[in-house]
């Protein structure tokens, strides 16, 4: 799975109108799009998928967002993918993000920050099994 990662285009940036411009912007960066879907997350999918951060102070406003609208979830081929999709998301504050990032371009908060990625192989093959089943991976 090293060649792979786990992409979220968050609810803020579907509700938007921006996941065919971030789509474009992930095949333009060179990667091949594994498995592409639309869901719309319970809060308690939410809380699972996030629950490294269940202690963390923003736990429930995040899961609260992330269930709060359709959102497409993403697994992105590329070598190196965990760091080249990190790298093409830009730093979790927009304020932080480098210039050319998703987040850059797209987040408008901290919180509401238009795509989520995995941050390790480790995680990547976890999340991946999370929202796909090996038939929806092609
Ligand atoms: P992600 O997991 O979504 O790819 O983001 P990340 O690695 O860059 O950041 P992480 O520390 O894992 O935080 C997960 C998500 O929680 C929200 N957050 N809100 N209000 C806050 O201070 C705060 N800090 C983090 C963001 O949506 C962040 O992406
Ligand atoms: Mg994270």
């Amino acid at each position: 799975m090293s060649n792979l990662t786990f992409g979220i285009i968050k609810p803020d940036a579907v509700r938007a109108g921006k996941q065919g411009a971030i789509i474009q912007k992930i095949l333009d960066a060179g990667f091949n799009i594994r498995g592409m879907k639309l869901i719309h997350q319970t809060v308690k999918q939410a809380e699972g998928f996030y629950a490294v951060h269940k202690e963390r102070p923003f736990f429930g406003e995040l899961t609260e967002f992330m269930s709060s609208g359709p959102c497409v979830v993403l697994a992105l081929e590329k070598e190196g993918a965990v760091k080249a999709w990190r790298d093409l998301m830009g730093a979790t504050n927009p304020a932080e993000a480098a210039e050319g990032t998703l987040r850059k371009e797209f987040a408008t908060s901290i919180g509401e920050n238009a795509v989520h990625g995995s941050d390790s192989e480790e995680n990547a093959a976890i999340e991946i099994a999370y929202f796909f089943s090996k038939l929806e991976l092609v």
